[in-house]
């Protein structure tokens, strides 16, 4: 194994200049399987990697071609949708991210077969549930990534009973569960709340009439699958319309469920004794795919991006021409080139096909860089700007009021020490210091890796000045079906 050069060795506490001039290259360790920093132990993250920290040296415009990887947040329902047959499940085109790594693990806490293959297994897993003997998904896992209650649903119509821990508080919002509780007790489950946890059981779930009080969009998967199962028919209204949604519904239907109506917000599905195995592809991050978008306008670069859907980013799209920056789309790419001042836009944050609260953020730094005001409203999560403080701390002048958000630009942005707060406010971070003066050193990157494939490797190969930080440790080509 090839240790970091001595000079780049952070101790934690004390952040190392980097040397003038072209940042020295990392030998690449000899075995075939490329070194990430992040260790999975049971879904925890290896203490040495919660150190870690990216060095990022600003000015470099973004140029060249970035492959966007498979969507986090259609990826995770996806794996969940396995429990409910006792077929294998083949799902390609998976994130290699740390949340795919926690679901993995919580799936296999309950009796299942999970193998992760990269490299050549081109990011594609299989997964069978031929053997559930645990439905239950314990704190320990659930507490690292909020999604892991999407088990919930599935687990209850496939076994009849489910135990799943409360999520808790989140750094962003509140975020209760209460709508996926209610939507199960329409479908005749019977629910006890104790000691943390949700405990769920059915003989079988019957049809219902679910009205959503607000739109959650795992709120909607977790019961449109569960209604896959059930006896008779469920019609959901007020649903999610996001396109994760719409990628669960074609991958149930393959698995041979009865479902209409998904991307509209009335869905119906039709229940049937069981489902089969299948295989499927998992549809593009539009997330990531927008992050770079905003990354290469902001550094003034030329940005392909390919593996991507720009049908999925209509509203930023639209938002960033608004802002004067044009975009050139395909079907499955999209080219970014920025010449042009960029004028400040206000935006609002809504249900898909509005714009993407997991935009914000990165949207909230391109507005420092813009000319004029830019009003930013946060109507989806009531704490959705840790980001402001840490962007204010680079030089940027924003006024933070409840939801609101007032942002004056273009305010040039100077290298400091940042700290990551949640994933997405990570990505506004970074997006920062590839445009501030000097070098700026972001702590708590392992929010970023729980939703971002390698984006330090993707950056520096259009352009960027990019380290990270930290121990490395080698890892295993791919990962060993694990048997409970
Ligand atoms: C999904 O979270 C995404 N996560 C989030 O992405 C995304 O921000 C969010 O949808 C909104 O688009 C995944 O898909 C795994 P919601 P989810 O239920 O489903 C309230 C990222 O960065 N609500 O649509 O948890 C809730 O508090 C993550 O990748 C209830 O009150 O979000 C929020 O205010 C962050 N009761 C609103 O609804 C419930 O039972 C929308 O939340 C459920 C939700």
């Amino acid at each position: 194994m090839k240790l970091v050069p001595k000079s780049l060795n952070a101790r934690p506490g004390k952040a190392e200049s980097l040397p003038p001039g072209p940042l020295p290259e990392l030998r690449k360790p000899v075995s075939r399987s490329r070194t990430i920093r992040i260790d999975f132990r049971n879904g925890e993250i290896a203490p040495e990697s919660l150190m870690d920290k990216f060095v990022i040296r600003g000015g470099n415009p973004l140029v060249g071609s970035v492959r966007i990887s498979g969507a986090k947040n259609a990826a995770l329902p996806a794996m969940a949708a396995a429990l409910l047959t006792d077929e294998p499940v083949i799902l390609e085109n998976i994130p290699d991210v740390r949340d795919i790594h926690t679901e993995r693990n919580l799936l296999v806490s309950m009796g299942a077969e999970v193998e992760l293959g990269y490299g050549r297994a081109s990011h594609r897993t299989t997964i069978s549930c031929s053997n559930l003997v645990n439905p239950e998904a314990a704190y320990e896992l659930v507490k690292t990534m909020r999604a892991s209650t999407l088990v919930l649903g599935p687990l209850v119509a496939r076994t009849g009973r489910a135990r799943v821990s409360q999520p808790g508080g989140c750094a962003i919002g509140a975020r209760p569960i209460d709508l996926h509780i209610k939507g199960l007790e329409r479908l005749g489950a019977a629910i006890k709340q104790e000691h943390g946890y949700i405990e769920a059981s059915a003989e079988r779930l019957r049809g219902g009439h679910i009205i959503f009080d607000k739109i959650t969009v795992t709120g909607t998967e977790d019961l449109m699958m569960a209604a896959t199962l059930a006896e008779g028919e469920t019609i959901m209204e007020n649903c999610a319309r996001e396109p994760e949604v719409i990628d669960l519904a074609a991958l149930l239907t393959k698995m041979g469920a009865k479902i209409e109506g998904a991307g509209t917000h009335t869905i119906r599905i039709h229940g049937v004794e069981k489902l089969h195995g299948a295989r499927h592809r998992i549809i593009p991050d539009r997330i990531e795919a927008g992050t770079f978008v905003i990354a290469a306008v902001l550094t003034g670069g030329d940005l392909q991006l390919t593996n991507c859907d720009p049908s999925h980013l209509g509203s930023l799209i639209q938002k960033l021409e608004e802002c004067g920056v044009s975009i050139t789309a395909g079907t499955d790419s999209m080219r970014v080139t920025n010449g042009h001042q960029l004028v400040a836009a206000d935006i609002s944050t809504e249900e898909f096909p509005g714009f993407p609260t997991d935009m914000q953020a990165q949207y909230m730094t391109l507005a420092t860089q813009a000319q004029g005001t830019s009003l930013i409203t946060e109507n989806i999560f009531e704490n959705r700007f840790m980001h402001a403080g840490e962007l204010a701390r680079m030089g940027a002048n924003i006024k933070v009021d409840g939801r609101r958000a007032v942002v004056r630009g273009r305010t040039p942005l100077s290298s400091a020490a940042v700290q990551c707060s949640d994933l997405r406010a990570s990505a506004s971070l970074v997006i920062a210091a590839l445009v501030a003066d000097g070098e700026t050193i972001i702590d708590r990157v392992y929010h970023i890796d729980r939703g971002y494939e390698r984006i330090e490797e993707k950056l520096k190969g259009v352009g960027a000045q990019i380290r990270r930080i930290g121990e490395i440790l080698p890892r295993r080509a791919a990962a060993p079906s694990v048997v409970a």
